[in-house]
């Protein structure tokens, strides 16, 4: 038997790959993605190989978790509880999805991964490949063994002479997740929610503080919804996220720090940093507002909540999931034209919208000046008795506000 296991080349996986071993006596096959998070993925190699693994798997789905990822969800102007961008969860259903083509390309019958029984990641990789897979075998060494602590994992690395630079001290005080879309820290002293985390934590962006006194301005223009180009210049999906982190970041853009609800029921406290993500979704709502009819956007509005709530608790390969993407997607289609953005010490501002194809704007109705009959403002006095019909009934009825 075999096992494809979800290897981030860390200390966790690196332990848990060697555990697999012992424990299962089996086979393990690696997989390592690179999603952006600005960190090597050859050395995952190396490592995997001096722990006798023979069939290494490492990709690049950069492109691909952009473009079929982040780029659909964003669409949909997706957050969860008002504020989390979904930076993690966005990324785990295509991890799912690439360890189950592994584990079918190499005849493995189980799937492995790093993630704790506390967390929303075990369900997102596991509802993703039983979604997938419905006959695959899932073992997550973080329910079953023993080593539950960072002391006892690390003597557990240190007696199978597991090879890992990071060593007591100077390994990040934090639980770390990174790709294009985000950089998220949980842990350490960020556990006590009334701790505010030192400067030194934040590793995408500047303080606002420290941002430059003189403002960025940026252009994006849109296709369908996407982001097609910045400042007139052509680019991939993968691209315009890097190049919006940059500027994001130099200005101080997109740091979070909040309280979350995860899907097993418990509370817990993360920072995000969301540089790119942070504007987007100020520059999509923008486009929106003059491409999209009233009615449609509000009834996006209404469905985000869902769609943000589907994702974080791991429904993404899920038939309710590729409903609503089927109608987000569908109201894309006039989504076309540019927004200008400010990026200011941590705001991002919308100074111009523009569609020349399908701006549903009319300066010619909406002006304060002579309209020259293009509406009939004694419209409005039927439109108002009319809705005000139920109310003076009520009113007559001696209806009381108090
Ligand atoms: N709390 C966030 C989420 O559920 C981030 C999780 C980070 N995961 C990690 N393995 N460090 O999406
Ligand atoms: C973990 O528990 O593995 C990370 C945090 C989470 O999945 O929510």
């Amino acid at each position: 038997k075999k096992v494809a296991l979800a290897y981030s080349g860390g200390l966790d996986t690196s332990v848990i790959l060697k555990w697999l071993q012992e424990t299962y006596g089996c086979e393990v096959v690696t997989f390592t993605a690179d999603l952006g998070q600005g960190e090597e993925v050859e050395p995952a190699r190396a490592k995997a190989q001096a722990m006798g693994v023979r069939e290494i798997y490492i990709d690049d789905l950069r492109e691909e978790f952009a473009r079929d990822f982040v780029f659909p969800m964003f669409r949909a102007n997706a957050i969860y509880e008002g504020e989390y961008l979904l930076g993690t969860s966005i990324a785990r259903p295509l991890i799912a999805k690439r360890l189950i083509e592994i584990a079918n390309e190499t005849g493995a019958d189980a799937i492995a991964h790093g993630a704790t029984g506390k967390g929303n990641d075990q369900v997102r990789f596991e509802l993703g490949a039983y979604a997938l897979r419905p006959d695959i075998r899932v073992i997550a060494p973080w329910r079953e063994w023993d080593l539950t602590s960072r002391e006892t994992l690390l003597a557990y690395a240190e007696s199978r002479g597991i090879p890992i630079e990071m060593k007591r001290g100077n390994a990040s005080p934090y639980s770390m997740d990174a790709n294009l879309l985000h950089i998220s820290y949980e842990g350490g002293i960020l556990e006590d929610p009334w701790a505010e985390p030192e400067e030194t934590m934040w590793r995408w962006s500047v303080s606002p503080e420290n941002a430059p006194d003189q403002p960025t301005y940026v252009e994006l223009a849109y296709e369908h919804g996407d982001i097609v180009a910045i400042d007139g210049e052509r680019m991939t999906a993968a691209a315009v996220l890097s190049r919006l982190n940059q500027l994001g970041g130099a200005n101080g853009i997109g740091r979070l720090d909040i309280v979350e609800n995860r899907y097993v029921g418990m509370k817990s406290r993360g920072c995000y940093e969301t540089p790119g993500g942070t504007i987007m979704l100020k520059a999509h709502r923008a486009i929106e507002s003059i491409t999209l009819d009233r009615e449609v956007a509000h009834l996006k509005d209404e469905l985000m909540p869902r769609y943000a709530s589907l994702i974080y608790n791991g429904y993404w390969w899920s038939p309710e999931r590729r409903m609503l993407q089927q109608m987000i997607d569908a109201s894309q289609a006039p989504v076309n034209g540019e927004v200008r953005l400010k990026l200011y010490k941590g705001s991002v501002s919308v100074v111009g919208r523009k569609s020349e194809s399908n701006s549903l704007f009319d300066m010619n109705i909406a002006t304060f000046e002579d309209d020259r009959g293009a509406y009939d403002q004694k419209d409005a006095e039927g439109f108002i008795k009319l809705n005000a019909l139920r109310l003076r009934i009520a009113g007559r009825k001696g209806a009381s506000f108090v």
